[in-house]
């Protein structure tokens, strides 16, 4: 209830995946069919999401799925900056709790929470280091609904993830148990 969406919302969507995976997809804001369901990308993003996954042998079980806000804005409009910054604290212990090696910005509001600066249309596809984590932008699977020229940049873009993950497993030895920890120190939380 820390900002109005609470009000026109059916349920929260706050996330859903293998809370131990290491790597994280963070999206927009949930849209009609994942405020009637309580479940993120369940509609026709998230069915593109879905292809996008199974393309690099992934399902949605193994990686955890979640978005910037919790709550769907009304006529699925894009998030304020009230909204984002009241819902952050939700997303920040989620990143501390999952403690993944890489996290998949989907869009430009995911990427501006770790990069606000940068262009996503120059940054996509490359991971950016953040506090131990790589980030590792992309495009909105949405926007191949609106624009289908930008499927083949968003498969090329997925394509990269199993190298990046063996990369990232193999240069910590990750295991939930034996990566290191995110602390909120490192969220700049307390700083
Ligand atoms: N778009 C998003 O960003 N998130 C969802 O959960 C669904 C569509």
């Amino acid at each position: 209830s820390a900002c109005s969406l609470s009000k026109t919302r059916s349920q929260t969507v706050p996330g859903e995946g293998n809370p131990t995976s290491r790597i994280m997809f963070i999206g927009e804001a949930p849209g009609y069919n994942e405020d009637q369901r309580g479940t993120p990308f369940v509609g026709r993003a998230g069915n593109i999401l879905e292809q996008l996954l199974q393309s690099i042998g992934l399902n949605r079980g193994e990686v955890f799925i979640t978005n910037m806000v919790k709550c769907r804005p009304p006529k699925n409009r894009d998030p304020q900056v009230e909204e984002l910054n009241s819902c952050s604290n939700f997303l920040d212990d989620q990143i501390i709790a999952i403690n993944p090696s890489i996290i998949v910005t989907l869009g430009r509001f995911s990427f501006a929470k770790f990069f606000p600066d940068l262009s996503l249309n120059r940054s996509r596809g490359h991971p950016h280091l953040w506090n131990g984590i790589n980030i590792f932008p992309m495009y909105h699977p949405a926007a191949a609904l609106y624009n289908p020229a930008l499927r083949p940049r968003l498969e090329l873009d997925f394509s990269k993830i199993p190298q990046l993950l063996d990369n990232f497993l193999k240069a910590d030895l990750m295991t939930s148990e034996t990566a290191p920890d995110v602390t909120e120190r490192q969220l700049g939380l307390f700083d």
